[in-house]
């Protein structure tokens, strides 16, 4: 069986860079109509333009930390291709990294807003639109939920809530819909130019390098692989799943 989600309507949060872009990519290859949410209009309109237009891909400019911009996005999404079948939560931020005698509280809570309650309150938000359709959702988390990673405790902290409380919404949501995690490892994306120097985002990717036993950075197409399978029927049995996608990293 191959994975294809012919005549499916996706929605890519984070959808117009990195591994965001990347899975929308996929998931329109394999048939989907995709819409792609972020705050700046101009990747998300790059996105479209790639995947072929506005049949096949619509663009929303919505913050996800926003109740508001929730309902929008959703709503938009049902206007623009009538309904939802796969919910892809994959905006997040690391907002700051270093010690956490360090971090800030608003930086903490950034974090928490962002990479947590924004995908969780999404998911049951979509849950009335997947349901009728048996549809799925899929997270994108981090390695560094699954271990201590010193600098990273806000990060980690608010991705690791987000495994739990995906876990338990695979149990609610059942049989309906499907929840999946994926953890990447290390890929190369913009996202490192958020919170690193350049001097410092070369050492990083060169640590990747090294430390990764599979020998070099993740591609985003390495995620959006992985995202097309857990989002297709191909995974139809697969629920509640944690799929650590980093060449190997997490072993060390
Ligand atoms: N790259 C890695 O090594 C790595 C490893 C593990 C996990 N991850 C996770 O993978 C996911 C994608 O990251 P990436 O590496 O592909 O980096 P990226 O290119 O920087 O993607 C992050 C995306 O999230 C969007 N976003 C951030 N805050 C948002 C908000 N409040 N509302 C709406 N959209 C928001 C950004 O768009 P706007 O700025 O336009 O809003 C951007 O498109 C993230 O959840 C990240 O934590 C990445």
């Amino acid at each position: 069986m191959s994975a294809r989600l012919d005549g499916k309507v996706a929605l890519v949060t984070g959808g117009g860079t990195g591994i965001g872009r990347a899975i929308a990519s996929a998931l329109a290859e394999a048939g989907a109509r995709v819409v792609v949410a972020g705050r700046r209009e101009e990747p998300l309109r790059a996105t479209v333009s790639a995947l072929g237009g506005r049949k096949h891909a619509h663009a929303v400019t919505a913050d996800v930390s926003r109740p508001a911009d929730r309902e929008r996005l959703l709503a938009e999404t049902v206007d623009a291709f009538g309904g939802l079948d796969v919910l892809v939560n994959n905006a997040g931020t690391v907002a700051s990294v270093g010690p956490l005698a360090e971090v800030t509280e608003d930086d903490w809570n950034r974090m928490l807003s962002v990479n947590v309650t924004a995908p969780v309150f999404l998911a049951r938000a979509a849950l009335p639109l997947l349901r009728p359709r048996r549809g799925s959702i899929l997270n994108i988390s981090t390695g560094a939920s699954l271990k201590p990673v010193p600098g990273f405790a806000a990060y980690g902290a608010s991705k690791a809530a987000l495994n739990y409380a995906c876990q338990v919404l695979a149990l609610e949501a059942a049989p309906d819909v499907r929840v999946n995690i994926i953890c990447p490892g290390g890929v190369d994306t913009p996202i490192y130019g958020t919170f690193l120097s350049p001097d410092q985002i070369e050492s990083t990717h060169q640590f990747f390098r090294e430390s990764t036993p599979l020998g070099r950075m993740g591609k985003p197409t390495d995620v959006a692989e992985a995202a097309l399978f857990l989002t297709s029927e191909a995974a139809a049995w697969i629920t509640g799943t944690t799929l650590v996608v980093d060449g190997g990293l997490n072993l060390g």
